[in-house]
């Protein structure tokens, strides 16, 4: 046996206190997942950069010890730690040792998004080697294109840039759709994160493509109007930044039901105003809850401003 995983399951009060106990008293690593996973009372949380941590009412904690560790002592240990009266009930698996580089890998494989795009992980062989391929690694950022949203994008992209256009990838990711949108012919494309990690493997994947695409934080996004701008984003803060994107059309598509996801509340955050502008008017707090995606041009005379 390589490893010892032991899991626990735990209320939402004690999920966190109990894996940053395990975590001072020697795992290797600690999660905490929906205990009902995989079922049809699955709970998704997406979480955002800098929101409050949020776990579920039914978490499960599972930690990775050495093999010689001795669980049940540290379980002891942990559970005085956080005030438990005694070790809570938990399991301990064994797990074997893999390449997990390799089993990672193994899950991403080239994605045809149309007749002549195709998005190419850096460790295959493109499928079709007179096709545009946009190669890539998402290192620790999103942005496999397998997610649909991603994919949806792309397919907008490759319908709607002509050639020259100025692209804004708001919430860029793995920088895959500014990147694409700049293989396909546009002319000045910006991508554009919160997470740092996310601005740098988007500077690699442009390298890695042979591209000039310029990849910030929002403090250093460019003040410019763009054609197109596309967000492939939570709709949480894309209410948040729409007097920011202030676009002057939006279109947001509708991923219908194969998700179980309604996009039609988060369409009315960007409705158009009298005077046709796309303005942020109110919605219910339930859309904090789902991924959306808006294409839009900026707005004549205005501008993509840092958020101070
Ligand atoms: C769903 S991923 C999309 C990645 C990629 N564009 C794609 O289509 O696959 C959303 C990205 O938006 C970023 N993000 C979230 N909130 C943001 C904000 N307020 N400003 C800028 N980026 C943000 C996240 O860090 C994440 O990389």
């Amino acid at each position: 046996m390589a490893w010892q995983l032991l899991k626990i399951p735990a209320d939402e009060k004690t999920a966190a206190l109990l894996s940053d106990a395990l975590m001072d008293l020697g795992a290797l690593s600690a999660g905490i997942e929906d205990a009902r996973a995989g079922t049809a009372e699955e709970q998704p949380i997406f979480g955002e950069p800098g929101m409050d941590a949020h776990v579920w009412h039914d978490s499960l904690v599972s930690a990775l010890f050495d093999p010689d560790a001795d669980i049940e002592v540290i379980l002891a240990a942990a559970a005085r730690q956080i005030g438990l009266a005694a070790a809570p009930a938990h399991t301990v698996e064994g797990l074997e040792e893999q390449d997990w580089v390799r089993l990672t890998q193994s899950q991403f494989d080239p994605i045809r998004i149309s007749s002549r795009l195709w998005i190419v992980p850096s460790w295959h062989e493109s499928p079709d080697p007179n096709a545009i391929n946009l190669e890539l690694d998402p290192g620790l950022a999103f942005g496999t294109g397998s997610h649909p949203t991603t994919r949806l994008c792309l397919q907008w992209l490759d319908d709607n840039i002509r050639g020259g256009e100025s692209v804004l990838d708001y919430g860029c990711g793995s920088g895959i759709l500014a990147i694409a949108a700049k293989k396909l012919g546009a002319g000045v494309v910006v991508g554009i994160d919160i997470d740092p990690q996310a601005v740098q493997a988007s500077r690699d994947n442009a390298e890695r493509n042979g591209v000039d695409v310029r990849f910030a934080l929002p403090d250093a996004a460019p003040r410019a109007q763009y054609d197109v701008v596309v967000a492939n984003i939570l709709s949480n803060p894309l209410r948040v930044l729409a007097p920011l994107l202030r676009l002057s059309k939006a279109e947001i598509i509708r991923l219908g039901t194969d998700l179980g996801i309604d996009y039609s509340i988060t369409h009315s955050c960007y409705a158009p105003d009298d005077a046709g502008r796309v303005r942020l008017i109110a919605v219910p707090p339930v859309v904090t809850m789902y991924f959306a995606i808006m294409f839009g041009r900026s707005q004549a005379g205005s501008a993509v401003r840092s958020r101070r």
